[in-house]
């Protein structure tokens, strides 16, 4: 990444809020302007908005689908963007459609409503809001699975290495790839299930979250399958797993959201958990989470974003 690129705050430390909304743009050409203009105002809404609270962390980084950087931006266009590939194997991870993504963070949740509003003000008339997930931090970090959910994210300089691109794209130094599911648990199965099995399916002690021991953990722990390597070094992404539900409905669920300089490491993490690793050796945790959402967006570096500008208002009569 060359000095005068700064990017979007991919790697923000984890808060205990977060807004996940993703929007389709609309058939109005005059949308795709608001949106440009929305891309121009972004550093300075966050600042407006989140100046009278510094302490509480307000952050977004905003994702574009393959097909929406194209009507937006054209050429030249980030190497590995594509549409998120549907997996059917043992179970199913469907590719559900997104145009925009707003990961939105913060230490509250006010701060995230208020931007989340202040963005819909500026672009809700143009777009169809196709998910809009509310998360929280559930106790000591964990999911509604009641396991420690981050602990092995890569921090500080190898969490950049993971998630900027860099020389692979000179175009997109500083840009990051992010895959976001959302999935819904059946957590009265999963409760049914005694908890060192539990501990097995994820490969990490419920309580404690140590590591279970290499001797200790089955082929197809959540862990296993997601590890990857190349050339002997591990391929890592950086997640930022947030639970999520309505407990009227009965519904508990996690919204998964992983960034890497490329999307094929989670995508073969995805290959792994879904078809199995070898196939047919799936990961357990699907056997109760349904995954209902799958996309697959671009981030350009927040220097991108600063620099795109609407064209100029036509002259009045
Ligand atoms: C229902 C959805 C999911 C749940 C509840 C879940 C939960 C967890 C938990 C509890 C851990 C262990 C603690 C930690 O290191 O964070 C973990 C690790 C991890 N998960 Fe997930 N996860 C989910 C989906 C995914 C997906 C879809 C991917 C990637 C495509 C993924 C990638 C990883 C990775 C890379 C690790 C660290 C593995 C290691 O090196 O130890 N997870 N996850």
């Amino acid at each position: 990444m060359t000095d005068t690129v700064v990017s979007q705050p991919v790697t923000a430390k984890l808060t205990h809020a977060a807004i996940f909304l993703v929007v389709t743009l609309g058939p109005d050409p005059g949308g795709d302007e608001a949106v440009r203009e929305l891309c121009g105002d972004m550093a300075s809404l966050l600042r407006g908005i989140g100046f009278r609270h510094p302490d509480r962390r307000l952050s977004c980084v905003m994702g574009f689908g393959s097909a929406a950087w194209d009507r937006l931006f054209g050429t030249p266009r980030p190497a590995s963007l594509h549409p998120f590939r549907e997996l059917q194997g043992v179970h199913h991870a469907p590719s559900t459609p997104g145009d925009l993504l707003f990961h939105i963070r913060a230490t509250h949740m006010d701060l995230c409503f208020e931007l989340a509003s202040e963005v819909m003000s500026r672009i809700g008339s143009h777009v169809t809001t196709v998910d809009e997930v509310h998360g929280f931090k559930y106790f000591d970090e964990r999911d509604l699975l009641g396991f420690v959910d981050g602990t092995e994210n890569p921090v500080g300089q190898d969490a950049a290495t993971a998630t900027m691109i860099g020389e692979e794209d000179p175009a997109f130094t500083g840009g990051s790839y992010v895959i976001v599911q959302k999935y819904l648990h059946d957590l009265k199965a999963w409760n049914a299930i005694p908890v060192e099995r539990q501990e097995k399916i994820i490969g990490r002690r419920k309580l404690s979250d140590v590591e279970l021991r290499e001797a200790d953990k089955p082929s197809y722990a959540h862990n296993v399958l997601t590890n990857i390597e190349e050339n002997g070094e591990q391929l890592q992404i950086v997640r930022d797993n947030m639970p999520f539900g309505e407990v009227g409905k009965g519904e508990f669920g996690t919204y998964f959201i992983g960034y890497a300089r490329s999307p094929a490491r989670i995508e073969r993490m995805l290959v792994n958990m879904f078809i199995g690793n070898p196939p047919g050796n799936h990961d357990r945790i699907l056997d109760v989470s349904k995954a209902v959402t799958g996309t697959l967006f671009f981030v350009p570096s927040a220097t991108f974003l600063a620099s795109v500008v609407p064209p100029p208002p036509t002259a009045g009569p």
